[in-house]
């Protein structure tokens, strides 16, 4: 292989797990907390660069929550989306599939509408543009009641057609899978697909019940699944994808470093693993640097490169002809490399 790095550049990518909250760049949080008259607690750009120095994932929600809090208005969430587009552009992503948390909004008086209809837009013109695909999944925030999630639910229904799936994130420990069965069941009925953060800080029992409590299709994160041998079998067995986000683990010290990441172990088990980055904007780079960072410190062969991009693409909710279509382009790529 004559250089890795250029070989990853030129693979056509699709991104499964990205809050779309998380790609907001400290440049642009300046733009809207101007534009809209909100203070935030910096001076300058490196002032909050200096912030993000995490020490948990829970230390990261409260700086992440905070910098949400400039998005008011359509254009707000536009903007955002855009900006996360040229980066998918400029690292070969041809399919991704954002995150984003209602609730965060919802509960500052933000409407519902303006934020899916911002997203929505700059994903329709991303299409157009750029020809870059995407779905849109709407996720509960864990650490808020279920009644709230039902809520949130409940508003989303008039938007239903341009929401494929639920998801689950914030704080994990403490709010277990178990408190939104009902919500995801309900979900279900209406026709959502349905991830779940999992084992990202949480024990092999949040994966689990993630699994046998919500009948999740996708684990997000689920890198804890190391801890055991009955379920890395399951997971290899139903190949149930996992959305590992490397510079994220590494940020938020669930590794200390790359070269303890766990993600050469999962996949050389078998189990169906893909690369994400998460929340680019806190956690230091997009998909490529994600894929860079892990080849710089552990052993990936350029087979083990393919076999990622090729389960994201497979793992992803898109209508089984592009699917194909991508992978060919893939197949294509690999083939020049050869
Ligand atoms: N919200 C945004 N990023 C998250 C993460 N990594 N885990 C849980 N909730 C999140
Ligand atoms: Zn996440």
């Amino acid at each position: 292989m004559k250089d890795i790095k250029e070989f990853i550049k030129k693979l056509p990518k699709a991104e499964l797990h990205l809050h779309i909250e998380g790609s907001l760049e400290p440049e642009l949080m300046f733009k809207l907390a101007k534009r809209n008259g909100i203070k935030i607690p910096y001076k300058t750009v490196e002032e909050v660069k200096e912030a993000y120095n995490f020490t948990n994932l829970q230390s990261f929600l409260d700086i992440y929550y905070a910098g949400a809090k400039v998005l008011i208005t359509k254009q707000d969430f536009y903007d955002m989306t855009w900006d996360y587009i040229l980066k998918c552009k400029e690292d070969n992503i041809l399919h991704t599939e954002i995150f984003f948390d209602p609730q965060t909004h919802t509960q500052r008086g933000i409407s519902f509408e303006t934020v899916i209809f911002g997203i929505k837009e700059a994903l329709d013109d991303a299409q157009k543009k750029l020809g870059i695909s995407s779905k849109i999944i709407m996720c509960f925030l864990r650490h808020l009641s279920e009644e709230k999630a039902f809520e949130t639910l409940e508003q989303s229904l008039p938007y239903k057609d341009y929401i494929i799936g639920v998801g689950l994130d914030s704080s994990e420990l403490g709010n277990p899978p178990k408190k939104f069965e009902k919500v995801f069941n309900e979900a279900k009925e209406h026709g959502y697909k349905l991830v779940a953060h999992a084992g990202e800080e949480g024990d092999i029992s949040y994966i689990e019940d993630a699994l046998d409590l919500l009948h999740i299709e996708r684990i997000d994160h689920g890198v804890q699944a190391i801890n055991s041998e009955a379920l890395m079998q399951r997971l290899k067995e139903e190949q149930i994808p996992l959305t590992v986000c490397p510079n994220s683990n590494i940020e938020l010290k669930v590794f200390e470093n790359y070269k303890q990441h766990n993600i050469k172990q999962l996949l050389d088990y078998g189990l169906n693993v893909t690369v994400n980055s998460d929340d680019p904007a806190y956690f230091k780079g997009y998909m490529n640097q994600n894929f860079f960072n892990l080849v710089d410190n552990i052993p990936l062969t350029k087979e083990d490169i393919v076999k990622l991009v090729k389960n994201s693409f497979n793992s992803s909710f898109i209508e089984e002809k592009l699917k194909q279509e991508y992978i060919k382009r893939v197949d294509e790529v690999v083939e020049k490399y050869e």
